[in-house]
């Protein structure tokens, strides 16, 4: 059989018809996913019961008729799994216990994943069971600046006052920190991989807020290891951060395969600045799915053709929203495979 087209534009191979997927596919705006949640009864559960993970994992696959899966985690879970306590209360995001001095690192462990995060693997294998065999499934992790702010902030933080703090005043202790975060993303990412996953991407949503400078002296080395410890088990490697235009060239240079781009930067420009040598994903507004649905194909057509001819992989330029309209997400599906056709 030949690959699907999702992998082959990873690898920048010719494709049928441009790939697309959605970050955070499988969410509140589906109410499929609504009905199963309410059964897990809270979101932890949901991410620790292998059946219903497994179930909102493939609610998209039916749905919208994307290119791949990603596996239904959360980048918190293998942190939780370090020692922290983490809690999602109804209407306010995570709370996390905090981390906030190099004299604290002493009380995190890397998490073995099997024994500790076990429902994760376990949920890859039986989505695997149940994909259809041309969808593939990716795996994912949270890279280690952004676990970083979770732990330091104890949540999602607008201005990263502790984070930032603790960057400046002590770059060793904090490096310390990354260091740790990486070496629990290596082991967690290859036991996806031997569980099922045939594709990662690393979340580094946070890192936007770095200058260049701090991008390339903090996050990046954290992130290039890992990368380049998951270099032998041939799957693909994605590297998202939202707000990446200041450090597309950083990004590529971590080795990562593909590089997921936010909208404020054209797929046009992130090419020219990678030369060409990584596969793309992206870039829309997520806000374009409340337009009406000639402006929405007029934004899916515009990302298509500021895109490269291979390697391109159509997604948004950060998750979908709660209240996202369904049908747009399906017509945007459509309209990607039908204007991203190419020529035999
Ligand atoms: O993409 C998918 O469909 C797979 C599942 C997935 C979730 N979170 C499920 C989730 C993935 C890939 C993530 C990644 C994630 N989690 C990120 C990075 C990506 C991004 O969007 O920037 C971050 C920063 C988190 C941390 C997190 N988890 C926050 C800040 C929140 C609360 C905000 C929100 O959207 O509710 C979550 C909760 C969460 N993770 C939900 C889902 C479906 C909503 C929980 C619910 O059902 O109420």
């Amino acid at each position: 059989m030949t690959d699907a087209r999702f992998l082959l534009a990873c690898r920048r191979q010719p494709v049928d018809t441009v790939p697309v997927w959605i970050m955070r596919q499988a969410g509140r705006y589906l109410p499929q996913y609504r009905e199963t949640r309410a059964r897990a009864g809270d979101f932890l559960s949901l991410c620790k019961t292998p059946d219903l993970a497994c179930e909102v994992t493939l609610q998209p696959i039916d749905i919208l008729k994307v290119d791949a899966a990603i596996i239904f985690s959360d980048i918190l879970i293998p942190v939780e799994a370090m020692g922290l306590a983490l809690a999602f209360n109804e209407g306010e995001g995570p709370r996390l216990q905090t981390v906030r001095h190099r004299d604290d690192l002493a009380s995190l462990h890397i998490p073995d994943p099997a024994d500790e995060t076990g429902f994760v693997l376990e949920a890859i294998r039986q989505v695997r069971k149940n994909l259809p065999p041309n969808v593939p499934l990716i795996g994912f992790s949270g890279a280690p600046f952004t676990l970083a702010s979770y732990i330091v902030e104890g949540g999602t933080s607008r201005r990263f006052r502790h984070l930032l703090g603790w960057l400046y005043e002590d770059p060793g202790g904090f490096s310390d920190l990354l260091n740790l975060l990486a070496d629990t993303v290596i082991v967690y990412l290859k036991a996806q991989v031997e569980a099922g996953a045939q594709a990662l991407q690393l979340f580094d949503t946070w890192a936007g807020v770095l200058s260049r400078r701090l991008y390339r002296e903090m996050a990046m080395p954290a992130t290039a290891r890992i990368v380049s410890a998951l270099k032998g088990t041939g799957v693909p490697v994605i590297l998202y951060v939202n707000g990446c235009s200041p450090f597309l060239e950083e990004m590529a240079a971590t080795g990562a395969d593909v590089i997921s781009v936010d909208w404020r930067v054209s797929l046009t420009e992130a090419e020219h600045r990678t030369r060409g040598a990584v596969a793309l994903q992206g870039n829309m507004d997520p806000m374009a799915l409340y337009a009406p649905t000639k402006a929405l194909r007029k934004e899916a057509v515009r990302v298509l053709e500021q895109a490269p001819s291979a390697g391109h992989i159509f997604n948004l330029g950060h998750g979908i929203q709660p209240d996202a309209p369904v049908e747009a997400v399906q017509a945007l599906v459509e309209m990607v495979h039908k204007e991203g056709r190419r020529e035999p």
